[in-house]
C-alpha cells in the first residue's frame, strides 16, 4: 500500500509517515494550529475570501467550491450556527478519509475550527459510518486533547471566541454520506435526504445554518490560510485549486493513496509509471472507474494516449467525473456486465427506498441482471438495463438514484461486447437485437 505525494510536496500527506503525527505534540511540532492562530487575527470575511481565491473544491463527490458554500450561510441569524465534517466516506472506491483521520486527525480539527471562527459557529460535529468506529476513538482522544490545551470549547486561545466539538456515528448506510440524509440521521432520524432548497447552509442541522464539508475539504483549510488562497489555488489549476487525494485499487502494482497536483498530466503516466502499472504484466488495461463507483466507468481507449488530465475538467472531457478521486483500475479478466451487476446490487441494496424511480428501479435492474447472469439474457436486456436507467437519472430524490444509472449506461456504451455476448438468445441463436 503505497501513501505518497507525486508531482508536489506532501501537504494532505505530511503526517502520513511521522511517528505519532496523529498527537497534539506531533502536529505542534509541525506547525499545527498555526494557521488557526492567522485565521484568528483575521477579519472573518477575508477568511471566506481566501477560501474562495483558493479554488477549493468540495473534495465529497459534487465539487462544489467551498468558498462560495461558506459564503451562503447567513451572517445575522438568532439560529446557533453549526459546523458538520461529513467523514462518512461511504463511496465504494474511496478510502482517503480514513488515512487522513487516522493518521492526521487534527488537520481536520483545525480546519473545522478555522471554519467555525470564520462562520460564527458554536457547535460542530464529525460524523462517520458505523464501520469507522476505531476512527472515532482516536478523534475523541484528539478532542479530549484539543479541549486541555483551550483549541475547543470556551474562550479558545484566551479568545471570546468558543466552539465545540463532538462526534458521531451512523450505522454503515451509504446515503447517510448524502448531506441532507446526515443531517436527518444527526437528528436522531432515519437517515432519509430532505429537499433541496432550503440548502443546509441555510437550513441544516435543527433547522439551522449548517456548513457540511468532507475530511479532505477541512484538512485544506489550514493550507490555504497558511500559504494564501492564491499560492494553494496555483499549486492545481485555475478552476481546480491544491492537490488532491487519489484512492487507487484494482489491478495495478502499487494500490494505495497517492496526493496529485490537480490537472496533473497524465492518467495513463499515472497508472503505468506512478501505480506501477498493470498487476499482472501479460493483461492489458481494460477499465477505470476513476472518481468512486458513482461515475461514469472508462474503457481503455478514452485513456492510452489521450493525454487526460486528473482534474474536475479534465475528466469531464475525457467522458467520466472526478467524484472523490476513487479510482479503480480494471485489467482484461474482468467481464464488465459482472462488474456492473455487483454495482447494481450496491445500490439496490443502499437504496433509502423513499422515492419510486430508484426504489423499484434498482430492484428490477437487479432482477435483469441475475436473470443474464444466470444464462436467461434476452438480446432486448440490454436497452430495457438502459431504459429503466432512463426512468431512474434524473427522475429521484436525491443523487443516489443518478448514480444506481450512470455506471450501467456508461458501462453498456463503453463495453457493448461485454454484454452482446451475455444476451445470445439461447433458443434461437439470433445474438443481441438491443441497441448496443
Ligand atoms: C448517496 C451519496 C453519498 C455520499 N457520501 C458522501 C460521503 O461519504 N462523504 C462525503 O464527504 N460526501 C458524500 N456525499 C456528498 C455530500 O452530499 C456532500 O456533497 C458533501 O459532504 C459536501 O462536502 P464537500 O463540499 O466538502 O464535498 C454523498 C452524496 C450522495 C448523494
Ligand atoms: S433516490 Fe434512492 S436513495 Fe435517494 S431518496 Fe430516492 S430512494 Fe432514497
Amino acid at each position: 500500500m503505497e501513501i505518497r505525494a507525486i508531482g508536489c510536496e506532501p501537504l494532505q500527506l505530511k503526517r502520513m509517515h511521522i511517528k505519532d503525527g496523529h498527537t497534539l505534540k506531533v502536529y505542534r511540532e509541525t506547525g499545527g494550529y498555526e494557521s488557526l492562530k492567522t485565521a484568528m487575527n483575521m477579519a472573518p470575511a477575508d477568511i471566506i475570501e481566501e477560501v474562495k481565491k483558493s479554488a477549493l473544491r468540495g473534495r465529497g463527490g459534487a465539487g462544489f467550491p467551498t468558498g462560495m458554500k461558506w459564503s451562503f450561510v447567513p451572517k445575522e441569524t438568532p439560529k446557533t450556527k453549526y459546523i458538520v465534517c461529513n467523514a462518512d466516506e461511504s463511496e465504494p472506491g474511496s478510502f482517503k478519509d480514513r488515512y487522513l483521520m487516522e493518521r492526521d486527525p487534527h488537520s481536520m480539527i483545525e480546519g473545522m475550527i478555522i471554519a467555525a471562527f470564520a462562520l460564527g459557529a458554536k457547535t460542530g460535529y464529525i460524523y462517520t459510518r458505523g464501520e469507522y468506529n476505531y476512527l472515532i476513538d482516536i478523534m475523541d482522544v484528539a478532542l479530549d486533547e484539543c479541549r486541555e490545551a483551550g483549541l475547543i470549547g470556551n474562550n479558545i486561545l484566551g479568545s471570546d471566541f468558543s466552539f465545540d466539538l463532538y462526534t458521531h456515528t451512523g450505522a454503515g448506510a451509504y446515503i447517510c454520506g448524502e448531506e441532507t440524509a446526515l443531517l436527518s440521521s444527526l437528528e436522531g432520524y432515519r437517515g432519509h435526504p430532505r429537499m433541496k432548497p432550503p440548502f443546509p447552509a441555510v437550513e441544516g442541522v435543527y433547522a439551522s445554518p449548517t456548513v457540511v464539508n468532507n475530511v479532505e475539504t477541512f484538512t485544506s483549510i489550514p493550507q490555504i490560510i497558511e500559504m494564501g488562497g492564491i499560492p494553494w489555488r496555483d499549486l492545481g489549476t485555475e478552476k481546480s485549486g491544491g492537490t488532491k487525494l487519489w484512492s487507487v485499487s484494482g489491478h495495478v502494482k502499487k494500490p494505495g493513496v497517492y496526493e496529485l497536483p490537480m490537472g496533473y498530466a497524465d492518467m495513463e503516466k499515472f497508472i503505468f509509471d506512478d501505480c506501477g502499472g498493470m498487476l499482472r504484466d501479460d493483461k492489458n488495461l481494460k477499465a477505470v472507474i476513476p472518481g468512486g463507483s458513482s461515475v461514469y466507468i472508462m474503457n481503455a481507449g478514452q485513456i492510452l494516449g489521450k493525454n487526460v488530465t486528473m482534474d474536475y475538467e479534465g475528466l469531464v472531457t475525457a467522458g467520466s467525473m472526478l467524484g472523490t478521486g476513487g479510482m479503480m483500475v480494471m485489467d482484461s479478466t474482468v467481464d464488465i456486465m459482472e462488474s456492473t451487476k455487483n454495482l447494481t446490487e450496491f445500490y439496490k441494496h443502499e437504496s433509502c427506498g423513499w422515492c419510486t424511480p430508484c426504489r423499484e428501479g434498482t430492484d428490477w435492474l437487479v432482477k435483469i441482471f441475475d436473470r443474464i447472469a444466470a444464462g436467461g439474457g434476452r438480446p432486448e436486456d440490454a436497452q430495457l438495463l438502459l431504459d429503466i436507467c432512463d426512468n431512474i437519472e434524473g427522475k429521484s430524490f436525491c443523487p443516489l438514484g443518478d448514480a444506481a444509472a450512470w455506471p450501467i449506461q456508461s458501462a453498456v456504451k463503453q463495453f457493448p461486447e461485454d454484454f452482446r455476448k451475455w444476451l445470445i438468445n439461447k433458443t434461437n441463436g439470433n445474438g443481441i437485437s438491443a441497441n448496443v
